[in-house]
């Protein structure tokens, strides 16, 4: 990464125009930064964190941590014995020094027709009284408040009163089953939820408090008790809330958001925090059992998330910024809020698909609004660029500067129809690497600096020393392909896995003592630049969500019929992966268009629409080593028809692939 090839073809070096007002103008300027980046980190994030507003600086070192499971427990800490409040940093800091005025958010519903903004003065009154509810119904510093929104400027509100008080924010994705947020308030010992009445997507109604309802139940029949629920009522404003269902409502636990809200005094103080106070808690999946409950702390992820949205975004105050991320994922947390506020933007959040009422939504918002910088993942972008191209032409996209992906690798031909079709060739297109763990991109261009090449993530961001491993955990040195992995610490980087340490460093740092392991495939090529390949443990990466083969898996076995299952993904035109499912099933049973109805009811249920499979394979058996451990490599090439099986020696059964490629075919 020294000095790119001088050969800039295939390269896409940053334009004139978005070089001249860049914070970062020349690769040798990324490169003199990142350099003293990684040299001094100390001195580095130091000198980033002076603008933010510290009750009291750090009393110890800038900077603790070990990585090296062989010297003791796993910990990063940074500024120890400062104290804080990140919503202050958000929020009061911006209104003190005069922009209170200045616009935080735009909102827009599902209906283009729904249309709500705020001021930075309007959202500190706001989170002011929502904190003052949540003290009334009991909340205290470090209690957990469940959050089941969609993307919503109440759902934002309610996030950074907990920050205000010190309370643990758990949002969970609204797309999520009753029992998949049972599951979730349970593991994070909830004290409240927080959701809303209904949403739709397009035409489709999500009946959120019905969910929420079902959810609190399962929680009290496992013994954990909620005792309020406060609903926004999100559908006043919907053209389509004619004919919704009736809203369950129980007066001894609903709480009706505008009543308690109308009633609250907008006065709030903030709780000042240690730079270590857990911030949120925000659920991922994991490669076996549970999900991963990680956890962010204050000081730490608001210097990382501001420096991330400041440089990745080479963002200016005059900049309008859309990421269509919803708040359920990292990429809301870190983008839609903690970055976004903390670097003062103006911001548009959406509530709806990128379909409805047509393909041209987003384009139509982006001229409506003037958005200068644009934030979406490839699935969505895969959508997009199958309809005609109209849909797209028909709106001006002038006022965009940059263009963003997140969630997945992004092919060369989307990548290409991004930059030429939406972005006019004018637009960089800022591919950012990263994971829920990691805060924010670890790996990703800078919109001034870095020549781009479709399909890479290019350069580590500052602070972030990345490798390439072997198997064996060897580093490989210049060009490579092997395990990617982060050898030193970021503020970003999350510090635990809520209530289960050990598991956070058996996951992490375990694989490659030492080391960070992301878990993902990566290449180096001879210019330095990073191209993510993919999950390496039993992952699937379905329309930029993770999901593991066993929560699906596990989900498949509640079927009366299924014996053993098995999950993969194979390669999907739209959703980059799509959920391949092998079942066999018990004796006696016979696979029908019932059985399958009622499997694909479960997968909906217990995790959510997003998860079905897009086919389900009744087989006669699976193969599996001696052990039994279900060999999914080989399910995969069975999905890809793909009879080059390379080591089949541990499989107990030899004849076994042959007959599911055969069975396999017929069904395609
Ligand atoms: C994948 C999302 C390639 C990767 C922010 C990672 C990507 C997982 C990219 C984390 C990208 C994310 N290129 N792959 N630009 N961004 N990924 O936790 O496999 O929902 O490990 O965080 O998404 O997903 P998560």
């Amino acid at each position: 990464m020294k000095s790119l090839k001088t050969d800039l073809n295939g390269l896409y070096p940053p334009s004139d125009a978005v070089q001249q007002s860049a914070h970062i103008a020349s690769l040798d300027q990324y490169l003199k930064m990142y350099k003293a980046s990684i040299e001094d980190p100390i001195q580095f994030w130091e000198k980033l964190s002076k603008p933010f507003f510290w009750k009291q600086q750090p009393t110890g070192p800038f900077l603790r941590y070990n990585f090296d499971l062989k010297k003791g427990n796993i910990f990063t800490k940074w500024m120890e014995g400062a104290t804080t409040n990140v919503c202050y940093n958000l929020v009061d800091k911006h209104v003190e020094e005069g922009n209170g005025h200045r616009m935080a958010y735009y909102w827009e519903g599902n209906d283009p027709t729904e249309q709500k903004q705020i001021t930075y003065q309007g959202l500190l009154e706001a989170i002011c009284k929502c904190a003052n509810v949540l003290k009334t119904l009991g909340i205290q510093k470090g209690n957990r408040v469940a959050i089941y929104m969609p993307t919503t400027i109440e759902a934002i509100i309610a996030m950074l009163s907990c920050a205000r008080i010190g309370a643990i924010h758990v949002v969970i994705f609204a797309g999520f089953s009753a029992e998949a947020l049972a599951e979730r308030m349970i593991a994070a010992n909830a004290k409240l939820l927080v959701t809303a009445d209904g949403t739709f997507r397009g035409t489709k109604f999500i009946p959120l408090k019905s969910i929420a309802t079902q959810a609190l139940k399962q929680c009290k029949a496992a013994g954990h008790l909620i005792n309020h629920c406060v609903v926004f009522n999100r559908l006043q404003t919907s053209k389509l809330n004619k004919d919704v269902p009736d809203i369950p409502w129980d007066d001894s636990i609903d709480l009706a958001w505008e009543t308690v809200m109308a009633s609250a005094s907008d006065l709030c103080e903030v709780e000042w925090v240690d730079a270590e106070h857990p911030l949120f808690i925000l659920y991922t999946s994991g490669s076996t059992g549970k999900p991963k409950g990680v956890l962010h702390t204050s000081g730490g992820y608001l210097l990382y998330a501001a420096t991330v949205f400041k440089y990745a975004f080479d963002y200016h105050e005059e900049d309008l910024f859309f990421c269509s991320g919803d708040l359920g994922w990292i990429t809301g947390h870190t983008f839609n809020v903690y970055g976004a506020l903390a670097c003062k933007s103006s911001t548009v959040i959406f509530d709806g698909i990128p379909t409805y009422p047509d393909g041209g939504r987003f384009w139509e918002l982006i001229d409506r609004y003037q958005v200068t910088t644009f934030y979406t993942a490839p699935t969505a972008i895969r959508t997009l660029m199958q309809l005609d191209r109209s849909y797209v032409t028909k709106y001006s996209r002038a006022s965009l500067r940059l263009l963003g992906s997140v969630g997945e690798p992004i092919d060369p031909a989307t990548w290409h129809w991004f930059y030429e079709v939406v972005g006019e060739k004018r637009c960089p297109i800022i591919d950012t690497f990263w994971q829920t763990e990691t805060g924010g991109p670890i790996i990703c261009p800078l919109p001034g600096s870095t020549p781009l090449k479709p399909g890479s993530a290019t350069l580590p961001f500052f602070g972030i020393v990345p490798a390439i491993v072997d198997a064996d955990g060897v580093e490989m040195i210049g060009e490579g392909e092997g395990y990617l992995v982060i050898k030193n610490p970021w503020p970003g980087i999350a510090r635990t896995l809520d209530g289960n340490h050990q598991r956070f460093e058996s996951t992490y740092f375990e694989p490659y003592n030492g080391y960070y392991y992301t878990g993902d495939a990566a290449k180096r090529d001879a210019d330095g630049y990073f191209w993510i390949i993919g999950r390496r443990d039993d992952m699937l990466n379905v329309s930029g969500h993770l999901l593991s083969t066993a929560e699906i898996e596990s989900a498949l076995m509640q079927h009366p019929a299924v014996a053993e299952a098995a999950a993969v993904s194979a390669a999907h035109a739209i959703k980059g992966e799509s959920i391949h499912c092998f079942i066999v099933l018990k004796h006696r049973w016979k696979y029908d268009g019932i059985i399958e109805d009622a499997i694909k009811a479960i997968v909906r249920n217990k995790i959510g629409a997003f998860a079905v499979p897009e086919l389900i394979h009744p087989v006669p058996a699976l193969p599996k080593v001696a052990s039994g451990k279900i060999m999914r490599r080989l399910l995969k090439k069975v999905v890809q028809q793909d009879a080059d099986l390379g080591d089949t020696s541990t499989l107990v059964d030899q004849t076994i692939i042959e007959q599911l490629l055969a069975l396999t075919t017929k069904k395609g």
